[in-house]
């Protein structure tokens, strides 16, 4: 009966104090047992005060306990980053860059990289990220260039309202958006034309700030192929090809071609540039109810590629508008990180947190992002997270 006593409580006694050892205390290592996890723990050696507390208030996420060992500070996990490490696998970095990505970086800077090249060596970028760190949503701006723009191209994944059109993502010479529509004289110069739902957004928006008292119409919209290739030449022409690349697209990658996108000015103020008159104020702090987004921001061009274009506004759709806006991401990060298609299936993260990073619930009250994922994903146990992560 002793002997038998022995043989039970001899070995949680050795791993009790492995676990002390590490680092837990009494609670922490109780909850260890609860979740079975004392093995995997001991193991790897894995222990941090915020694994610990996590594993106390059990809001742990199992499926990626070592990651909750880099994290130090005031720092946090929730479901967006479990959906980043996602997509940084898919981007194809290993399991040692993400631990040290996340170890030393806020999620502010984690999603240029998702736009950027494939760092072999993430320490020059930590490194960069550690000599700016005033950068934050509003303004992102590195000593370092990590992206090749032109160089990875690939098609636009599609040609509905949330496609993507970038230095990487093209869309073929061929492509015409259907049902241009002219704008009528209130929203637009004579001949500039949009998609449908885009040209009665351009009139709903223009419309809605002449009942504010501001007036300002598109002057530039949409944009062949071969009016793009013109405007190019004509900017290498004029400014060189590095400033030109710096301002105007090359052919196949403007988003004027999708008929989804304005050059907008304030009427009267033609002279001015948009961000100088006061219809802009107006304009940029409302356009996400009319569905549009400021596609270039200011203090943005090392993640957009393009200088601060306070005129060039995209029609995404109200509710992605909304969404995009309340991150203060650029579309760039934004569509990399809740958007593009997974590369490879393997990196996409779990249902529940698909479920709960679905960006349809960005800047929804935490009841109705909740009542969302319980139709999503019946059986989702994590919280969802409805808000991005902020820092
Ligand atoms: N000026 C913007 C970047 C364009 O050419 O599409
Ligand atoms: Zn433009």
């Amino acid at each position: 009966m002793i002997a038998l006593l022995c043989l039970i409580f001899i070995p949680r006694a050795i791993e009790t104090n492995k676990l002390k050892k590490l680092g837990y205390d009494k609670e922490a290592i109780a909850a260890i047992r609860d979740l079975k996890i004392q093995k995997k723990l001991i193991d790897n050696q894995w222990y941090s005060d915020y694994l610990a507390s996590c594993i106390k208030s059990k809001t742990v996420n199992l499926d990626y306990l070592q990651l909750y060992t880099v994290i130090e500070g005031d720092k946090y996990l929730d479901d967006n980053d479990f959906l980043m490490v996602g997509r940084l696998r898919d981007k194809g970095y290993e399991e040692d860059q993400v631990l040290n990505l996340y170890k030393n970086l806020r999620f502010v800077e984690l999603t240029p990289l998702l736009v950027y090249d494939y760092q072999l060596i993430e320490d020059n970028y930590i490194e960069d990220c550690h000599n700016h760190p005033e950068n934050n949503r509003s303004a992102f701006v590195l000593s370092g260039s990590y992206y090749t723009p032109y160089k990875n191209t690939a098609p636009a994944d599609s040609t509905s309202v949330d496609m993507l059109v970038n230095k990487t993502y093209y869309l073929d010479s061929s492509y015409v958006p259907s049902q241009l529509t002219d704008l009528s004289n209130k929203a637009g110069a004579p001949g500039t034309q949009l998609g449908k739902e885009a040209a009665e957004a351009m009139e709903a928006w223009a419309t809605g700030g002449m009942e504010k008292g501001v007036a300002f119409y598109t002057t530039s919209s949409y944009r062949s192929y071969e009016a793009q290739e013109k405007l190019y030449d004509a900017y290498v022409l004029n400014h060189g090809q590095e400033q030109a690349d710096r301002e105007s697209a090359r052919p196949g990658h403007s988003e004027h071609q999708t008929g989804l996108t304005v050059d907008v000015c304030a009427t009267g103020d033609e002279s001015k540039e948009f961000g100088d008159t006061t219809a802009f104020m107006w304009a940029s702090t409302n356009c996400m109810d009319y569905g549009w987004i400021l596609r270039y921001p200011k203090d943005k061009e090392d993640i957009t590629g393009y200088e601060y274009e306070s005129w060039h506004f995209r029609y995404v759709g109200k509710d992605l508008a909304k969404a995009v806006y309340e991150t203060g991401m650029t579309y760039d990060e934004f569509w990399a990180l809740y958007l593009k298609p997974w590369s490879d299936e393997a990196n996409k993260p779990s249902e529940a947190i698909l479920a709960s990073t679905d960006w349809h619930k960005i800047g929804k009250e935490p009841e109705e992002a909740a009542a969302e994922t319980a139709e999503a994903s019946p059986d989702a146990s994590a919280e969802p997270s409805a808000s991005p992560k902020t820092e």
